[in-house]
């Protein structure tokens, strides 16, 4: 049964590449629709008066929750104007009351079909998080745990469902292993060959014409899904048991992991036991809990972070399809950059301090400097206190000497005219993405990139460090006590 373990990116977050672009036509027209369906979503809301205030979690209350609101599906507007809208809702009375799996997609008959299942494993815990293998920052990790993360076996559902064990179906905290089943149904035909009919009609909630991914999710009682975010619309179909989302907006401080590192797009905080004095701006965060049970479809708004736990065995299918931020973010990576091969490495170093901050600058972010110390603040430093990647304090010293006999504003007028082009292209691409939090989130991603590309990856950490002002002792390892 268990065989040798490999580690696999997966379990709930999104990454791909390459969809299609958009024409100015269509995304006016689109911006038009969105409008519309903002409109009439907003006022269905209201009039619904679902939406109510309470305190975070259960456990201790450091973010504001609300309840999404729920409602049933209005026939008069489609599933991709209720996606673009972008805000979470939990829609009932949908397309999916037609599916054969609403009615047969329970964890006894998935068993009969499935014999064996291949399942994140996790011998210890039962939160689960991403690790996307090989990222640049993978060998700079000093932290050995990973090893416990997305560790793939082939098990039956019985056992990933632990139904020999009297708890079965309580949600309780005993010792593991943990096992989460996310397949992609495209991957199930070759055992379940006609499981597409159990999920029709389903065209109305594909939104994008490259990368729809299907996905069935099996789950006991108490697993864990981290808090992330996906570049993706995700239409989410709870079938049997039940689940709670809590949802956060892309405009709060979730502390996300640097884009070079293997947690891209997980939330450093744990936001069942979330440690302020490590993060203290998530303190006053607004979340939005959704409760999903059978026959319930929530609708997920790329972008917003989200924490997903499995209160009841559960059977879910989720549809997601590419938000415009995929194919905009790919033309953006692809933009050449325009420096010279024979710099020397300091002229790099200057020229990305120069080409960056115009970056910054063009997405109307005045204060570039404090773009760049909160980069660094929320992505890096936590990291560094936790002892989860080293802070190099010769390559800091270094950047630093760069930094402090650089005649600025000569450099400026020098580098300024040849960079012009560029970062007014960039500039463009960026100011088609949909909100100015997505924005900041993209542009925080472009930066690693470019300086992991131009300076060179151990120094993107004591660069942003050099760049925002702080200094190596801001770095200091929290000292663990006992
Ligand atoms: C699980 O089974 C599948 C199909 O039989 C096989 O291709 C795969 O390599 C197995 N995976 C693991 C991790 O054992
Ligand atoms: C953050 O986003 C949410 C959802 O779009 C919005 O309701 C809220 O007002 C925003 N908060 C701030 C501080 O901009």
């Amino acid at each position: 049964m268990a065989q040798k373990p490999k580690r696999v990116a997966g379990s709930g977050n999104k990454e791909r590449s390459s969809p299609p672009s958009v024409t100015p036509q269509k995304s006016l027209l689109a911006c038009i629709t969105v409008l519309i369906a903002a409109i009439t979503i907003g006022w269905l809301i209201r009039n619904d008066s679902l939406s109510l205030r309470r305190n975070g979690g259960g456990g201790p209350s450091s973010y504001a929750a609300s309840v999404a609101p729920r409602l049933v599906f209005p026939r008069d507007m489609s599933y991709r104007a209720i996606a673009e809208s972008r805000r979470p809702l939990i829609l009932t009375k949908t397309l999916i009351d037609k599916w054969k799996a609403r009615r047969t997609f329970t964890t006894t008959f998935l068993a009969k079909r499935l014999e064996q299942v291949s399942v994140y494993h996790q011998p210890k815990q039962r939160h689960f998080i991403t690790f996307h293998d090989q990222k640049p920052l993978e060998p700079l990790l000093l932290d050995e745990s990973w090893d416990d993360f997305n560790v793939k076996i082939n098990i039956s559902i019985s056992q990933l469902l632990q139904w020999d064990d009297t708890n079965n179906n309580i949600l309780t905290t005993k010792e593991g292993p943990w096992h989460y089943y996310s397949q992609d149904v495209n991957q199930i035909r070759s055992v379940f060959p006609d499981i597409i009919h159990y999920m029709q009609p389903i065209n109305d909630l594909i939104l994008s014409e490259d990368n729809v991914q299907v996905n069935l999710w099996i789950g006991r009682a108490g697993i864990i899904t981290h808090t992330h975010y996906d570049a993706t619309y995700n239409f989410f179909v709870q079938l049997q048991g039940r689940k709670r989302f809590t949802l956060f907006p892309p405009n709060q401080t979730l502390y996300l992991y640097p884009c070079l590192h293997p947690h891209y797009g997980h939330s450093q905080v744990d936001i069942l036991a979330p440690n302020l004095d490590q993060f203290p701006l998530f303190e006053g965060s607004e979340a939005v809990v959704a409760e999903v049970g059978p026959g319930d479809m929530l609708v997920v708004p790329p972008y917003w972070f989200h924490h997903v736990e499995t209160l009841e065995e559960s059977v879910s299918i989720n549809v997601w399809s590419d938000a415009p931020e995929y194919a905009l973010m790919n033309k953006i990576y692809a933009q050449p950059i325009p420096f010279e091969e024979e710099w020397s490495w300091s002229e790099l170093v200057i020229a990305t301090n120069i080409y960056t901050t115009m970056i910054i600058k063009s997405v109307g972010i005045s204060d570039t400097k404090q773009f760049v110390s909160n980069l660094v603040r929320q992505r890096y430093l936590p990291l560094v206190k936790r002892s989860n990647i080293a802070f190099n304090t010769n390559h800091y010293e270094e950047l630093n000497e760069i930094f402090r006999r650089t005649d600025w504003s000569s450099k400026g007028q020098q580098y300024k005219p040849l960079f012009q082009k560029e970062s007014h292209r960039i500039s463009l691409l960026l100011g088609e993405l949909p909100s100015k939090s997505t924005i900041k989130i993209c542009v925080g991603n472009y930066l690693e990139h470019l300086i992991h590309r131009t300076v060179g990856l151990e120094h993107v950490c004591p660069f942003l460090a050099v760049a925002s002002g702080l200094s190596p002792s801001d770095f200091t390892p929290l000292t663990l006590e006992f």
